[in-house]
C-alpha cells in the first residue's frame, strides 16, 4: 500500500502541456507518477508551443488558454523548436501570454545540492521582456525595461514571506548602479523590508551575484531579482547544482492557478532518443503537489523518489546510462515499495 493511501480524495482538474521536443517524453514520467499517487487527479492534455503552432497558428489557442484559466494548476512541459527560430509567430510568445494571462508574476526556482539550498524568487511578468519594443526609421531596434512600484513590491513581500519560512537571509539583486528600475527596485525592497524585521537582508548588484553564485552559492538563501536577471541567474544555480535537467520552477500569482515547469528547454538534439531526464519534470510535480495543491506529503514523496532514481538510474546527462523510461521505473518502485 502506498504511503499516501490516507490522504482525503481531492477532486482537482490539472492541465497539462506537453509541449515540444523532449516535452511529451518527460510530461509522460509525470502523468505516469501522478496516476500512481494521486489517481483521483482530473488529468486534461492541451496543445501549447511549436506542436499548437502548426495545428492552429497560434502557440496559445484560446481553447488552451480557457482550460489553464479554469484549472486547478498548470503542469507545463519545455516548449520551442528550431523550426520556429527566425519566425514571426514563436512558441515562446505562448508562454509569455500564459504567464501574463494568469498574471504568475511569482516564479521560485529552488536549487540544492550538498551545502547549497537557496531559492530564486524571479519577477516573471514585467521588465524587459514584457517592455515595449520595435524598430526605428533608421534600423535601431530597441527593447524597453519598465517597472511599477507595485510590480516590485508584490515579488518583494513573496520573497520576504519565502525567507521568513526558510533561514531568514534574503538578497535582493540589481544593478542600481546604472539602472533607473535597478534603483527603483532598491528603494521598494528597502520598504518592504520594514514589515520583516526579522528577516536579514542585503543588497548585490547582479554581476557581482554571477561570481559569488559560481564561487560561493552555499551563502546564499533566498534570492530576489527582476525578470531577465532571474532569467540569467538562475540557469546558472541550476548549472551549480546538478545542472539543468534537474531544475524545477513554479510560477505563482495571488489566486489563479500557478504553472509548474522545468527550467530547461525543449532540447531538440536529443528528442525522440528516450534519454531526456525527467528529473526537472518531476519536480515540478512535486512543487505542483506542494504549492498548488497543498498536498505536501505526495509531493515530498515525489521528491525522494527522485533522489534515489537520480542516485540509481541517471540519465546520460548527468552521466549515466539509464533511459527516461528506466529513471521513470526507479522513480515508480521507489514511491510504491
Ligand atoms: C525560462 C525560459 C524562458 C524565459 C524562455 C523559454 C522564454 O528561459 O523559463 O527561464 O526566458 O522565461
Ligand atoms: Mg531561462
Amino acid at each position: 500500500m502506498s504511503p499516501m493511501a490516507s490522504t482525503p480524495p481531492n477532486l482537482k482538474r490539472i492541465v497539462c502541456l506537453p509541449g515540444d521536443c523532449i516535452g511529451p517524453e518527460v510530461m509522460a514520467v509525470s502523468r505516469r507518477v501522478l496516476e500512481e499517487i494521486a489517481p483521483e487527479l482530473e488529468l486534461e492534455l492541451h496543445s501549447f508551443g511549436a506542436s499548437a503552432i502548426r495545428a492552429t497558428g497560434d502557440p496559445l489557442p484560446a481553447e488552451t488558454l480557457e482550460a489553464c484559466r479554469s484549472a486547478d494548476a498548470v503542469l507545463k512541459a519545455p516548449i520551442g523548436d528550431p523550426e520556429f527560430d527566425a519566425a514571426d509567430v514563436r512558441p515562446e510568445q505562448g508562454i509569455f501570454r500564459l504567464r501574463a494571462e494568469l498574471d504568475v508574476y511569482a516564479n521560485l526556482r529552488p536549487a540544492r545540492q550538498g551545502a547549497v539550498d537557496l531559492l530564486i524568487a524571479r519577477e516573471l511578468v514585467g521588465g524587459l521582456y514584457f517592455g515595449v519594443r520595435g524598430v526605428r526609421e533608421d534600423g535601431t531596434v530597441f527593447d524597453t525595461c519598465e517597472y511599477h512600484p507595485s510590480q516590485v513590491e508584490r515579488i518583494a513581500r513573496r520573497a520576504f514571506e519565502l525567507a521568513r519560512s526558510r533561514r531568514g537571509r534574503l538578497t535582493s539583486v540589481d544593478k542600481a548602479n546604472v539602472l533607473e528600475t535597478s534603483r527603483l527596485w532598491r528603494r521598494v525592497i528597502r520598504e518592504v523590508a520594514a514589515d520583516y524585521p526579522d528577516v536579514e537582508v542585503e543588497d548585490m548588484l547582479v554581476d557581482n551575484a554571477a561570481m559569488q553564485l559560481a564561487s560561493a552559492p552555499e551563502q546564499f538563501d533566498v534570492i530576489v531579482t527582476e525578470n531577465m536577471f532571474g532569467d540569467i541567474l538562475s540557469d546558472l544555480a541550476a548549472a551549480m547544482t546538478g545542472g539543468l535537467g534537474l531544475a524545477p520552477s513554479a510560477s505563482l500569482g495571488d489566486s489563479r492557478p500557478g504553472i509548474f515547469e522545468p527550467v530547461h528547454g525543449s532540447a531538440p538534439d536529443i528528442a525522440g532518443r528516450g534519454i531526456a531526464n525527467p528529473a526537472g519534470m518531476l519536480r515540478s510535480t512535486a512543487l505542483m503537489l506542494e504549492h498548488g495543491l497543498e498536498r505536501p506529503a505526495e509531493a515530498s514523496a515525489v521528491e525522494d523518489a527522485v533522489d534515489v532514481a537520480l542516485r540509481e538510474a541517471p540519465t546520460p546527462d548527468i552521466g549515466g546510462r539509464a533511459t527516461t523510461a528506466e529513471f521513470a521505473d526507479r522513480v515508480l518502485a521507489a514511491l510504491v515499495p
